[in-house]
Formats: C-alpha cells, sequence, structure tokens
C-alpha cells in the first residue's frame, strides 16, 4: 500500500506513506499534492491517525438497556441493581451476539484498540469467559484487553477474591477494582492491596474503578496510586473514572497531585457517562462528576478518554464515536482553548495507548505497524470541529473499513 496527500498530527505538509507486509517502511515529505498514480491511495489533503482506541468499555453489558428494567434514576447503584437482574439472563450465545455486534460498531468508527471490563461477580464468569475468547478469536481484527472486574466487590462479594483469582487463571489481562462499593472504607483499602498484589503474583495490569462517586471522601485514588509507587508498577496501572477528585478540596488535591505524578499511574475519564449517573444527588447547583482531566494533563500525568458504555443499564446512549465522547469531553472540563483543540485527538489516541501498554506497536512510525485512520479534517481541531465519520481504517496493512463521505444531494445554499 502507497498513500499520498496524507496530513500527519502536529505537521503542516503533505506526506507520502509506503507500507510493506503490514508495517509503515517509509514517511516521507512531499513538496506539494501529487498526482496519484493507480496503485496509489489519494488521502486528498487527509489527516491520516494513529486508530482510535476505547480504553473502558463494558462488552458484556452492550446492548442490553431495558432489559428487563430500564434504569430510571439515572444512578450508578441503580444501574449496578438493573445489571443483577439482567445477569441471571447471561448465556455464552447471548454475550456473543451482542459483542460481535458492539465491535462491529466499534471497527466501523475506526477503533482498533478496546479494553473492555468483564464481570467477575458471577459463579459462571460466563462473560469473562466469552470475551477471552472473542479476544483470541477476533484478534486479526481488532485488539482486546480484558479486566477482571468484579462488581459487586472483590472482597464484599461472596468469593469475589477466589473468583478473580481463576479469572486471572483463564486469562483475564487485567486486574480490576470498585474500592468505594466495597461494604467499608477498610474494605475498600484492602482490595486496593489486594489488586496490587494479584497483578504482581499474575504479572498483568491493573484497571481499578476508582471513587466512581461524588463523595469527597471517597479517597482510594490515594491507596491505588501509593501502592503502584512502592510496587514500581505506575505505568501498568490506570485509574478509571476517579470522579470523587471532582469534590475533593483544592488543597487535598494539591497534595494529591504530587503523589499521583510520582506513581506515574494512567487516568481515564469517561465524561458523557459520568456527567449522566453523577451529581443525581445534588439539588442545584449539580456537580458535573468529572475527574480534574484539564489539571491531570497539564501537570503531565495521562489522562484519556473512553465511552464506558454503549446501551446499557448504566447509559443508553453511546455509540462508538470517540469524537463525540471527546466533543462533550472538552467541552465538559472546560478544555476549549486553542492549545487544547490543536492536540485534542491525543485523548482518545496516544494517550490512551499510554494506558493500554501498547505505545511500542501504536502510532504512524516506520517499522510499526501500518494501522491508522484517514480522518475528515487536515489536522485535530478540524477533525473535532468536522465531527464526521472515519473515511477509512487500515490495520496492520489491509483496509478494514473503508466509507463514501456523507453529501448533501440538494444544496440548500443561500446567496
Ligand atoms: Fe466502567
Amino acid at each position: 500500500m502507497h498513500i499520498v496527500n496524507a496530513r500527519l498530527r502536529q505537521r503542516s505538509e503533505l506526506f507520502e506513506l509506503k507500507i510493506d507486509n503490514g508495517v509503515f517502511t517509509a514517511i516521507e515529505t512531499q513538496t506539494g499534492p501529487i498526482e496519484a498514480s493507480a496503485d496509489q491511495l489519494d488521502a486528498g489533503g487527509k489527516l491520516a491517525c494513529a486508530p482510535f482506541i476505547e480504553p473502558h468499555i463494558h462488552l458484556d453489558a452492550a446492548l442490553t438497556a431495558g432489559e428487563p428494567a430500564w434504569n430510571e434514576s439515572g444512578t450508578l447503584f441503580e444501574g449496578i441493581e438493573r445489571w443483577g437482574e439482567r445477569k441471571p439472563m447471561l448465556s455464552e450465545a447471548d454475550i456473543r451476539q451482542r459483542v460481535i455486534k458492539t465491535l462491529n460498531l466499534l471497527i466501523g468508527n475506526g477503533v482498533q484498540f478496546v479494553r473492555t471490563h468483564a464481570d467477575t461477580s458471577d459463579p459462571s464468569l460466563v462473560g469473562l469467559k466469552t470475551l477471552c475468547a472473542l479476544r483470541d478469536e477476533f484478534k486479526d481484527k481488532i485488539d482486546i484487553q480484558v479486566v477482571a472486574f468484579p462488581q459487586d466487590g472483590l472482597l464484599s462479594y461472596p468469593g469475589g477474591d477466589r473468583l478473580m483469582e481463576e479469572a486471572l487463571e483463564i486469562g483475564a489481562d487485567a486486574v480490576g477494582g470498585i474500592p468505594h462499593f466495597e461494604y467499608t472504607r477498610e474494605l475498600g483499602v484492602a482490595s486496593m492491596k489486594r489488586v496490587i498484589e494479584l497483578a504482581m503474583k499474575y504479572d498483568r495490569l491493573v484497571d481499578v474503578h476508582c471513587d466512581e462517586i461524588d463523595d469527597p471522601n471517597s479517597r482510594f485514588l490515594e491507596v491505588l496510586a501509593c501502592e503502584a509507587l512502592f510496587n514500581d508498577l505506575g505505568a501498568r496501572v490506570t485509574a478509571s473514572h476517579t470522579v470523587a477528585m471532582h469534590s475533593y478540596d483544592n488543597a487535598y488535591c494539591s497534595k494529591l497531585f504530587r503523589l499521583l505524578k510520582q506513581s506515574n499511574i494512567n487516568f481515564i475519564a469517561c465524561p458523557t457517562e459520568s456527567i449522566h449517573l453523577q451529581g443525581r444527588f445534588d439539588t442545584y447547583p449539580k456537580r458535573r462528576g468529572v475527574t480534574r482531566v484539564k489539571e491531570l494533563d497539564a501537570a503531565g500525568i495521562n489522562v484519556c478518554f473512553a465511552e464506558d458504555s454503549i446501551f446499557d443499564p448504566w447509559y443508553s446512549l453511546g455509540n462508538g464515536k470517540l469524537l463525540r465522547t471527546l466533543d462533550f469531553g472538552l467541552h465538559i472540563c472546560q478544555m476549549m482553548g486553542y492549545k487544547d483543540f490543536s492536540k485534542a485527538l491525543s485523548l482518545v489516541t496516544d494517550n490512551s495507548a499510554r494506558t493500554l501498554n501498547i505505545e511500542d506497536r501504536y502510532g504512524i512510525e516506520v517499522g510499526k505497524p501500518a494501522s491508522f485512520n484517514l480522518l475528515e479534517g487536515e489536522d485535530d481541531y478540524s477533525v473535532l470541529r468536522n465531527q464526521g465519520d472515519v473515511l477509512l481504517s487500515v490495520r496492520h496493512g489491509e483496509t478494514i473499513m473503508q466509507r463514501e463521505p456523507a453529501k448533501i444531494v440538494t444544496p440548500p445554499w443561500i446567496g
């Protein structure tokens, strides 16, 4: 494959991209636009960007909203309750068909890497087993990491610790946790220490649903970051949500940030999900309930955006379009300056790659797998503004998705 007239992020020139055996073999600047030959692909000045990454989603629950009942209150806790009613209906066939549908939605929107959580508060572990099987089955089409996620508590759910070990023995890629949902603060702290212990025992990544509550006293993030620091695991550890940080007082946050920086852990914010689920116990003013993305980013701490849900008991919208999540996230986090827009795509690409520990095989660089999207725009800013669909998605040098750009047939133009 040979692409001409492509733009790259943070560069103003046009580029030629040469691909052989699924790998970028040359990336060369052009002096101006080139007439593409029959065997070349003309990018037309559009942005070639590393694939989108969905770093936090619950594929086992996707497409189950309203089954058997809707989450009417819109709270996280009613979501857990509704999911608890859906869980007994889970089967391998049910999960497979919903996950495949959702993966196709993601692939159609330029996503080539996914980190999914799999609920392990289930003695059958059917969700985790099915997701691990699908991960292996579709590895040529999409990269999937499976997090063993103890939805009802690692230590509070009967047998939760044993189920977590079983999940890791089956092959989960990461250990999860939910300290704010454990029965007591003490159990929450103990669960964080246990998560790190298990990650070291099985040599796995860590991704914790951490402090997903508007309670300013929910402070398990400091425990997780401290354990990561003391065990030198930082880059392999992720704190998802951390929405309580929105409600921490600034003096505590100032102290906390010192630890967060030293620990080198990653953060995932889910702006659409969190602004929907959080602030539900407030009257007015209502908190936005999203972690301090702008401040984390400014402090040099790695943070990325995720959708979290697609039509499930916690969030009954969602469509696999990370540009939508990015648009919402920048608004909600008040990251609306020119500099923010100019590097916005990092929040759904490069930063997410760092979180997933896949930087060695991600990005448009000679020697790396030739995987990229062609986007509607010439730079981060215009792609964000256009909110266009992904035009082309190439994986390891093979086209896996291509679409015609939408166009108005009868122009309503005036003047
Ligand atoms: Fe989640």
